[in-house]
């Protein structure tokens, strides 16, 4: 399903339909250039499930768990490797039941990512315009 959105609120919009799709144990990646709003939508999903914490880019700690709905947590590998991953315990985190994970530079771990995950594109198409592409 691609979407074009217009605003940070019709991002919003689509990232409240898509939590509705979430279940327990899900998998998520976020694909897009780096200020495309993967941190962004992974945000609007956690507070409309539930998540009252501020979400805000795990970058400099790889990880971060919130608790809503569901256990979840949000992932960034930009600036690690397999190597690096496995030594902070990602694999482990990733075999966890019942959690709800959002992935973003997922391509840098790619040998720890489930086979089945849901995908989304994010495309910076200017200042306010992205268009979303969501699979899975
Ligand atoms: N329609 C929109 N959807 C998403 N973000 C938007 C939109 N319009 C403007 N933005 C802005 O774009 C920026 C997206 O930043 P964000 O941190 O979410 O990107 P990212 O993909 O996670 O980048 P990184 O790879 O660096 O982690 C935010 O400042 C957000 O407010
Ligand atoms: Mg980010």
């Amino acid at each position: 399903m691609k979407l074009k959105v217009f605003s940070l609120h019709e991002t919003k919009t689509v990232a409240e339909n898509f939590a509705k799709t979430i279940k327990a144990g899900d998998v998520v990646i976020l694909n897009g250039d780096l200020g495309a709003g993967k941190t962004t939508f992974t945000q609007f999903v956690l507070h409309s499930l539930g998540v009252k914490d501020f979400v805000n880019s795990p970058t400099f700690s790889i990880v971060k768990s919130y608790v809503g709905k569901f256990k979840f947590y949000h992932i960034d590998a930009y600036r690690i490797n397999l190597d690096e991953a496995i030594e902070s315990g990602l694999d482990e985190i990733l075999n966890e039941q019942n959690a709800v994970f959002f992935i973003e530079w997922a391509e840098n771990i790619s040998a720890l990512i489930p086979v089945t995950h849901k995908t989304i594109n994010i495309k910076f198409i200017n200042d306010t315009t992205r268009e979303i592409d969501i699979k899975g």
